[in-house]
């Protein structure tokens, strides 16, 4: 969507893999200082976006929503003002239906532009729009009504499309959103990590600056998944140039989980200039071999064992678009290190079970 956001794709929190319909503005508010005092904020975690659940089921006597009283007594305005105070943006979420997937506050169908204006006199940044409880007519009919609310509002938001993947919006959402989702939920597992990881692979085409494939929110942090699978989701949501949503309690972080996360080299390849989303350039058996051109000819390079056992996985140059003969140079992102060896023709590495290997590969010759 042209509206001059999410050049690169956007980076941030939202409430519902961990919290669901229990949020209340302590939370968000604690969330927001959290991504100050941990330092997330600096590395471009910047989006606190609130999901499902924050407003009352009924709209007040003029029609507009509600935020609820018992949860967000203060209002979403003065929580915008404080998330803004902290040099963050506040997301917002409704629904493209009648009422929300919750079914505990109201959609946005038939208010989209009374809804959008509220949005934007709130000081909203972000709507993520879901797609539960509608009349039936084909999504592609009912968002294009909020994208164009949204460009009426007086106030750039991001939009997220978020109509899990049915009616294949990779193929429809660019003109009208910023992201769009291509799968249905995630859940703290490495078998729903994967899946939706495929699914969205399937769309790489259609993502550029301005609109990026969305396979859902992560889970790193949940406490589902080991440690190196944990590292298979964010490596691979950053080669796939999709939102890094962290979906954990930022005020309760494990070492590990801030290991993970806030992997400057990881998070810059999720932000590269170039915008390209990676593929899979390879599959043979349990072993996957993902990538994706970077800026500065450089290429992003993920070597994948799905499989229960240690693997060795070679990646020939023919597989990943580096010119055949070039000398390459390979960091590691995270060991953290360049390695000493330069490669000619392929790469070779050996890798644990549910882990994975993550490089940038350069040529120098
Ligand atoms: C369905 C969405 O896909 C989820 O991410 C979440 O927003 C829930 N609805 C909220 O009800």
């Amino acid at each position: 969507l042209a509206n001059g956001l999410g050049v690169t794709p956007p980076m941030g929190w939202n409430s519902w893999n961990h919290f669901s319909c229990n949020i209340n503005e302590k939370v968000i508010k604690e969330t927001a200082d959290a991504l100050v005092s941990t330092g997330l904020s600096k590395l471009g975690y910047n989006y606190v976006n609130i999901d499902d659940c924050w407003a009352e089921l009924a709209r007040d006597q003029k029609g507009n929503l509600v935020p609820k009283k018992s949860t967000f007594p203060s209002g979403i305005k003065a929580l915008a003002d404080y998330v803004h105070s902290k040099g963050l943006k506040l997301g917002i979420y409704s629904d493209a239906g009648y009422l929300t997937c919750s079914k505990t506050m109201p959609g946005s169908l038939g208010h989209e532009e009374q809804d959008a204006k509220t949005f934007a006199e709130w000081g909203i940044d972000y709507l993520k729009y879901d797609n539960c409880n509608t009349d039936g007519s084909r999504p592609t009919v009912r968002y294009p009504v909020m994208t164009r609310a949204l460009m009426k509002s007086g106030r750039p938001i991001f939009h997220s499309l978020c109509e899990w993947g049915d009616m294949h919006p990779a193929l429809w959402g660019s003109p009208l959103g910023n992201s769009w989702r291509t799968t249905s939920d995630i859940n703290d597992s490495w078998l729903s990590m994967l899946a939706n990881a495929d699914m969205n692979e399937f769309y790489a085409e259609h993502a550029r600056p301005g609109g990026w494939n969305d396979p859902d929110m992560l889970e790193v942090g949940n406490g589902g998944m080991t440690k190196d699978e944990y590292i298979v989701h964010f490596s691979i949501w950053a080669i796939s140039k999709a939102p890094l949503l962290l979906g954990c309690d930022i005020r309760n972080m494990t070492k590990e989980t801030m290991e993970i996360v806030a992997n400057k080299e990881v998070i810059a390849i999720n932000q590269d200039s170039h915008g390209v989303q990676a593929k899979k350039a390879r599959m043979e058996g349990d072993i996957q071999i993902w990538a994706g051109p970077l800026s500065g000819y450089r290429v992003a390079l993920l070597l994948l064992n799905r499989g229960p056992t240690r693997l060795s996985i070679t990646a020939f140059w023919d597989d990943i678009e580096i010119p055949p003969n070039s000398i390459v140079e390979a960091r590691d992102l995270w060991e953290h290190k360049t390695l000493k060896q330069k490669f000619v023709g392929n790469l070779t590495a050996t890798v644990d079970s549910h882990a994975c290997k993550l490089y940038v590969l350069k040529p120098v010759a």
